[in-house]
């Protein structure tokens, strides 16, 4: 496969990641202690992507300031900030400056493990100008849905179909690759999206958009649930992130000066992030990750829980099913079950799930 850029969409406020995101954007929650940027960075490095741009919108200097110009990540990174939210399709016109040869674009909050040189393969075998990469779901009625002929080209797409409406199962992944002369088609500065303007369009103009089957891990992560889950899923091996090194699904990844009392039990698979002190006879049964600083109180009890840093949790207190924000602090005795709480108190409901 030859060199490739890529674009990620990092826009929004990722609204329904609230109250999480009040504060950071949704690209920079922490998956397994790392931004979750930086595991789909690692992603596209893995398949020798030579050259990054982040799409931004939203709070950017929080992201610049972190990646700067990639170096630390292996990849060179570049950026295109927009005034006001262009679309996902306006938001990569935005970056055409960077586009002068195939092009691999990704959702920002996108968890995959999508074969992108297969992808590619089949792009260059098709002479396609757009190609689709699709995931199949059990109920399609809340996707956009992507109907390919028996060759896999795009027939028809069904933006969240009613169930009579349904023909297929394999739904819009939110990862495309592109030839950089469709980005003719879209305006600029002028809010344009993928899914409802430009695949639609190329369709009408007779342009050859395909779609690629994906059998891979694929998963939204943008609500509570769903960041949960992914949490969850790399622990358990479940799904697989280029960033983290070899987890094992019984095992306890521990950084550096963690204090664990010896009556206190903790079974993997966790990971427990820095200068954290667990106290006599606290029980942690994962899947659980610990941000760094954080403080585990006497007694307590946790299970399937996700703790970004600076987290205190008071003694006999019963988590489960549940995410933490930053600082968030939690009395002695209490009960957080299915739930999101941050430090100024705001709680959430986490809908009922099978996590473990
Ligand atoms: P948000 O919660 O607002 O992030 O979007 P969403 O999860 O509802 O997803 P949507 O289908 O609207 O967008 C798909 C991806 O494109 C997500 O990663 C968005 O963050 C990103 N995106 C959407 N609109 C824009 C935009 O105007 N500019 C940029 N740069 N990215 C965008």
């Amino acid at each position: 496969m030859g060199a490739l850029k890529a674009v990620i969409l990092v826009g929004g406020g990722g609204t329904r990641l609230h109250p999480l995101t009040y504060e950071i954007p949704k690209a920079m929650v922490p998956v397994l202690n790392r931004p979750f940027l930086e595991h789909t960075i690692a992603y596209l490095k893995n398949y020798k992507v030579k050259d990054i741009i982040l799409a931004l919108n939203y709070l950017p200097e929080v992201i610049q300031n972190y990646f700067g110009d990639g170096s630390n990540s292996g990849v060179p990174l570049n950026y295109a900030v927009e005034d006001n939210p262009l679309g996902t399709a306006g938001a990569v016109k935005n970056a055409e400056r960077y586009l002068t040869s195939t092009f691999v674009v990704l959702n920002g909050d996108v968890f995959t493990d999508l074969d992108i040189a297969d992808m590619v393969a089949f792009h260059r075998g098709k002479g396609a100008k757009a190609t689709i990469g699709l995931t199949w779901v059990d109920d399609p009625c809340a996707f956009g849905v992507v109907e390919t002929d028996s060759d896999g080209r795009v027939r028809r797409f069904i933006e969240k179909p009613s169930p009579a409406q349904v023909t297929t199962n394999w739904i819009n992944a939110g990862v495309y690759l592109l030839e950089p002369e469709v980005l003719q088609h879209v305006p600029p500065n002028t809010h344009y999206m993928f899914e409802k303007g430009l695949f639609p369009l190329l369709l009408k103009l007779g342009e050859p958009v395909y779609g690629y089957p994906s059998n891979g891990y694929f998963l939204d992560m943008g609500t509570p649930g769903n960041y949960l889950r992914l949490n969850c899923d790399l622990l358990l091996l479940k799904a697989k992130s280029a960033l983290v090194g070899s987890l094992s699904r019984e095992g306890v990844g521990c950084d550096k000066e963690v204090i664990i009392h010896p009556s206190a039990e903790v079974v993997g698979p966790a990971v427990i992030g820095s200068k954290c002190r667990i106290d006599p006879k606290a029980c942690i049964k994962g899947p659980v990750v610990i941000g760094s600083n954080c403080h585990i109180g006497e007694d307590a009890n946790i299970e399937v829980a996700v703790l970004w840093r600076g987290v205190n949790i008071g003694a006999g207190v019963t988590l489960k099913q549940c995410i933490l924000g930053t600082n968030t602090k939690i009395e002695d005795n209490e009960q957080v079950i299915n739930a999101v709480v941050t430090s100024d108190k705001a709680r959430v409901a986490l809908i009922e799930g099978s996590y473990s």
